[in-house]
């Protein structure tokens, strides 16, 4: 018989197609936007000009900037209807199914919903950016009994998610570390979510089918759901002095290490020395120390036992427990970020389009008749 196909599970190791979008490199251990590294576009960008980035592959001149600000700050404001939806949907279900419902709704909504233009890509793209954090806020806050908060013109994206969620600007530092994250967590190249929204795609269906679906690959544990994943770690060991004794239980399980390990960095996650940095700020601003002593042990730990070393999830969990974002919130904050990612690969699958339709080897019964 003819030799049996290799076999790539997982696509692991697979370069299913180029991008102009972002270059991941684990030799390096560095990140690229549109060829600036990840670290000085945190360090100097607002998120609104990292989303004009990836969107167009530069940076937004100024009347550039004003424009996307205006349009989005115009689309801010939940609508009744979806404001309804969130108000049915019980709060037992998770936030990630609440904020995948309420994107079904909004682009179901969209008259220009089946428009593959460029433009009309790009509106529905700066929309959702525009929409999602009213949809987090609101379900957190409907959780703990708040009432809604309404959108500030007068704030920026980062300002205003956080106005929208807690009911005031917190201090400029956690803005900060709130901007930081949204930027770092913006753009991946070819992960599950994003891939998955490039296959959507692939077939001609629109841009919200892709963004739903890729909510639906980030949710899970493995990958953005690790976020809220480390939380629960967290919280299970309790104290610093109980991470060795906890991380010994849990291999001896064999459980996965949220927040930790990469398919594609092998050296540590590019994104990772940011976000601590930002952790960090946050430790002192709330002078909680606990928590770094926590996070340093149980990393320490893994890499003395696994020599695995942590993704970006691991520093972006505890900052936005510190932040004061319910643990559950914590993925569909990535959401409201990767988003921006996620539709410029959207529009950079439509624009190059070919069907994504892999082959398998079958391994079934041979053939046999009724
Ligand atoms: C994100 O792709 C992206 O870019 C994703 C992301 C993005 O920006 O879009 O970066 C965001 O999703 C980050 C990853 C978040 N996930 C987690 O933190 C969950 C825990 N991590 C693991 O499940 C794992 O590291 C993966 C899934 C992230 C990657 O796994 P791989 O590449 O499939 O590697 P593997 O599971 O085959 O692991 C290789 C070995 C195995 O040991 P052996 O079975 O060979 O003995 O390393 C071990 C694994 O058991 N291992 C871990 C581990 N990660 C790898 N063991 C314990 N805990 C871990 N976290």
């Amino acid at each position: 018989s003819s030799t049996a196909p290799e076999i790539h599970k997982g696509l692991a190791g697979v370069v299913a197609d180029t991008t102009a979008i972002s270059k991941v490199n684990p030799e390096t251990n560095s990140l690229l936007y549109r060829g600036y590294p990840v670290q000085e576009l945190a360090a100097e960008c607002s998120f609104e000009q990292v989303a004009w980035l990836l969107w167009h592959g530069e940076l937004p001149s100024d009347e550039q900037l004003d424009t996307l600000q205006e349009t989005e700050r115009a689309n801010r404001a939940l609508s009744d209807d979806v404001r309804d939806l969130v108000d049915r949907t019980p709060t037992t279900a998770h936030p990630m199914d609440v904020l995948r419902t309420a994107v079904s709704l909004v682009g179901a909504q969209d008259p220009s919903a089946g428009d593959a233009s460029p433009d009309a890509d790009l509106a529905k793209s700066v929309r959702l950016l525009a929409q999602l954090p009213a949809v987090v806020a609101y379900d957190q806050r409907r959780r703990r009994g708040e009432d809604l908060v309404p959108p500030d013109e007068d704030l920026d994206y980062a300002e205003n998610f956080l106005r929208m969620t807690f009911g005031e600007v917190p201090d400029p530092v956690v803005v900060d570390a709130f901007r930081v994250s949204l930027i770092l967590y913006a753009e991946h190249s070819f992960n599950a979510s994003t891939f998955t929204a490039r296959v959507i795609t692939s077939t001609m269906a629109d841009l919200y089918s892709a963004v739903v679906g890729a909510i639906g690959a980030l949710k899970g544990p493995l990958h953005g759901g690790a976020n809220e994943a480390v939380m629960h770690v967290f919280d299970e060991i309790g104290s610093a002095e109980n991470a060795e004794p906890w991380l010994e239980r849990a291999l001896a399980e064999k459980r996965k290490i949220m927040g930790f390990g990469h398919r594609v960095y092998k050296k540590g996650d590019s994104r990772v020395p940011t976000m601590r940095a930002a952790l960090e700020r946050l430790v002192e601003h709330y002078g909680r120390p606990d928590v770094l002593d926590l996070y340093t042990r149980l990393e320490t730990a893994m890499g003395e036992r696994k020599n695995i070393k942590p993704n970006l999830d691991y520093p972006s969990g505890p900052a936005y427990h510190l932040m004061g974002f319910d643990t559950a919130t914590f993925t569909p904050l990535f959401v409201a970020s990767r988003v921006t990612g996620w539709t410029a690969h959207v529009m950079e699958q439509a624009a190059d389009n070919s069907l994504i339709r892999p082959l398998s080897e079958y391994d079934g019964p041979d053939e046999r008749h009724l």
